[in-house]
């Protein structure tokens, strides 16, 4: 993880002779939010919030319960669509887009709640996230059939390849419901991969999951995001991963993003601390008040543990995050 951040800080060396007076300006980073609001009927989720995310960034996104995390993944996704502000995704407007539009310009999402289809093998499930069904292009595919065969061969040979990149190839002909709640993670996370996008948006995956196989998948990610440069943006409650693992960490309080920075210009920040840190840092190894018996262990702010946060939001959520997202139905793809 060190060398990312270090290659995210410093561009290395530039070569000024050919760059006249100016400085070389610096790219548009791949997702741009600039003061988007949310509402809900009289509930404000999001505020103005404001955040960049540059390619190739491995990205979190944290903050206490309720302060809007998963709304902005639905806002970006186009799950929603903002009351305000604007998102750009490589240079081009994509608020109020619809999701599947969204997609076909290569932003992906995973849910809170981990979502497979139980009755589908893992093989299956994640060839539905694939680009270009043949199945969908019906009556045209009657006169091609050896295309429509090749076309097919191509998507099971990428699910297969990405089944093994998520560790899961010994499960390819399992029914997705046989899966533990990590490993449905890793499939769905397989599934979104099919259609090669530049970002990926993950919300909590390491949610209702053991620790060490939490750790487990955000590693499998961390590898695929080095290997095919992807773009990764994660919401998480698990502190000590979240510093250990990302690039870049945005803060959300009370719908508004209040910091964003390297892990450590985070961890450091006044305002931070006080919003969501704080309790976190003092149970650190070594911190004084560390593991106080019977006291702050583990609490939040408002007495919860910032890793409890994801759950308790879940019960709390029951019902309120849309529905689950089934991959589009043949005709209704736009490009994915
Ligand atoms: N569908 C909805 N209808 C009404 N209010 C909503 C809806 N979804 C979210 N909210 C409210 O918007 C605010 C932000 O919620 P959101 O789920 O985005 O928070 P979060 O940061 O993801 O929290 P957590 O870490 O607990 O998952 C909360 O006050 C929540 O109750
Ligand atoms: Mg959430």
């Amino acid at each position: 993880m060190a060398e990312r951040t270090a290659a995210l800080a410093d561009p290395g060396p530039v070569d000024v002779t050919s760059l006249g007076s100016r400085p070389p300006a610096a790219p548009p980073p791949l997702l741009d939010v600039r003061a988007v609001a949310v509402s809900f009927g009289g509930v404000r989720a999001v505020e103005e919030a404001t955040l960049a995310v540059p390619e190739g960034a491995f990205a979190s996104l944290i903050g206490p319960n309720g302060a809007g995390k998963t709304t902005l993944l639905h806002a970006v996704s186009g799950f929603c669509r903002p009351s305000g502000g604007e998102i750009r995704f490589a240079g081009e407007r994509i608020d109020g887009h619809p999701p599947h539009a969204v997609a076909g310009r290569g932003i992906v999402r995973t849910f809170q709640r981990g979502r497979v289809f139980p009755r589908l093998t893992c093989l299956d499930n994640v060839r539905l996230g694939g680009k270009d069904h043949p199945g969908e292009r019906f009556v045209a595919n009657l006169a091609r059939r050896g295309a429509r065969r090749r076309r097919e061969a191509e998507l099971t040979a990428q699910a297969r390849e990405l089944l093994g990149d998520v560790g899961l190839e010994a499960k390819a002909g399992e029914l997705a419901g046989t899966l533990s709640g990590g490993q449905r993670k890793l499939l769905e996370f397989a599934r979104a991969l099919m259609c090669e996008p530049r970002l990926v948006l993950l919300d909590e995956p390491m949610a209702g999951v053991n620790p060490t196989t939490g750790r487990h998948l955000m590693e499998r990610i961390a590898a695929l995001h080095e290997r095919r440069g992807l773009t990764v943006l994660f919401v998480e409650h698990q502190l000590d991963v979240v510093m250990e693992m990302s690039d870049l960490v945005v803060v959300m309080a009370g719908g508004r993003v209040i910091r964003s920075g390297r892990p450590d210009e985070v961890r450091a920040d006044r305002g931070v601390q006080d919003a969501y840190l704080g309790a976190w840092e003092a149970t650190r190894p070594g911190r004084a008040g560390a593991a106080v018996d019977g006291g702050t262990e583990g609490r939040g702010p408002e007495g919860r543990s910032p890793e409890r946060h994801g759950e308790e939001s879940r019960q709390r959520q029951a019902g309120g995050e849309p529905g689950p997202v089934e991959p589009p139905r043949p005709g209704e793809r736009d490009g994915r």
